[in-house]
């Protein structure tokens, strides 16, 4: 009998990790939380209520009142509490009950978790750990120093619920191939490094010759085209990735940071927060910077509703069959999980470091044909 059934790759996934991953998480931009107003984000499994109290500093703290389970951020800023909507017990963002209007006494026990918080970059970020750690000294996310001088425009910042587990957000990080045929660009050069907490991709590319890159095809009545993009992704923990981008648009070098962070809403599903910031270009007045930001800003967009529209009707995979110009998937992953183990349990080969250029010289001379017979095609239609 011939073995054939046998040989056929049978896809094995395991339900995703039953915790969330420890780190940093961006929340959003820290000024869209200071408007007096309370605000519910559903993470992490359960619910956080934000709140900035007198002095503009930003508190989160659980989301349901302990008293009688009301969301807290229903509630009313007052003073520097949160009071609850139900029964206006007031909250502090130590977490501890400060009144109750309509007793003497509070009870010694009354209090909620006051989740670590931090801003940088503009944005708000809360520490998660289920081992309720505080945060490690050695996990920092950098400055971008050149936000704060008036080079580069304010974020253009957008959020988005995306229906899976956010690895498959990771997994971007090292597949090199998916660019060309879900992003419409080809990687000429790709390497990934990964150690300790951060994971790195850099990458040049140029858009496929026969399509049009995705958002970018117009620029002030005229047509837009990219020669050359350079990018440099890194990921600072689990979730919040900086990527420094720079391309060559119509002659012109434009630089521009790139923040892809996420939050787990719970195991198969997360909020995505696309932030982009773009270097004004001097010798461009004000509207015409604006614009350049907010095409770019469109064209990161349509890219991420392109993975979208894989992750849609994927299957999660624990073991993808890899060709020899794939990137690191395995590597990137194990990478990934040292944030769902305790710490006591990392593992060296989680956080050494790997470092590999993926070669991709016959490849490029692949798409090089594939691209010409595509252009052939569409020149006889
Ligand atoms: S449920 Fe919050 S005060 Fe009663
Ligand atoms: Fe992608």
């Amino acid at each position: 009998m011939a073995a054939v059934e046998n040989d056929v790759r049978i896809i094995k996934a395991d339900r995703p990790p039953q915790r969330f991953a420890r780190g940093w998480h961006c929340l959003g931009l820290a000024d869209s939380f200071r408007d007096g107003k309370a605000h519910a984000f559903d993470a992490f499994g359960t619910r956080l209520a934000i709140f900035a109290d007198s002095t503009g500093k930003l508190h989160v703290v659980d989301g349901y009142c302990p008293h009688m389970g009301a969301s807290l951020a229903d509630g009313e800023v007052k003073g520097d509490n949160l009071a609850c909507p139900f029964h206006g017990w007031q909250w502090g963002g130590d977490g501890k009950c400060k009144a109750i209007p309509y007793a003497t006494r509070v009870p010694p026990r009354a209090r909620v978790k006051s989740w670590p918080t931090m801003e940088e970059n503009k944005q708000l970020f809360v520490w998660h750990d289920v081992e309720g750690s505080l945060p490690d000294p050695a996990v920092k996310i950098p400055r971008i120093e050149e936000l704060f001088t008036g080079e580069y425009s304010e974020w253009i910042w957008e959020t988005v619920t995306i229906n899976t587990n956010c690895r498959e957000l990771i997994d971007n990080v090292a597949d090199v191939a998916h660019f060309y045929y879900v992003h419409g660009a080809r990687a000429t050069y790709f390497k990934n490094t990964f150690e300790k907490h951060v994971a790195r991709q850099e990458m040049r590319g140029k858009p496929r010759a026969d399509q049009q890159v995705a958002g970018a095809t117009e620029f002030g009545g005229s047509a837009v085209t990219i020669e050359e993009l350079y990018s440099v992704a890194t990921y600072y923990g689990p979730a919040y990735m900086i990527d420094q981008l720079s391309s060559t648009v119509n002659g012109m070098k434009v630089e521009a940071y790139l923040i892809n962070c996420h939050v787990p809403i719970d195991h198969d599903s997360f909020i995505l927060h696309v932030g982009l910031a773009v270097k004004k270009l001097p010798f461009l007045d004000d509207e015409m910077n604006a614009q350049i930001a907010q095409m770019y800003a469109k064209g990161n967009r349509d890219g991420f509703f392109q993975d979208v529209a894989v992750w849609k009707t994927k299957c999660r995979i624990d073991n993808p069959l890899l060709c020899e110009v794939d990137g690191p998937i395995y590597q990137l992953r194990r990478w990934y999980e040292q944030f769902y183990v305790d710490v006591a349990d990392i593992a060296p080969d989680m956080v050494d470091k790997f470092e590999v250029e993926v070669d991709l010289a016959k490849s490029n001379q692949l798409w090089d044909v594939e691209e010409a017979a595509n252009a052939a095609a569409q020149a006889a239609e």
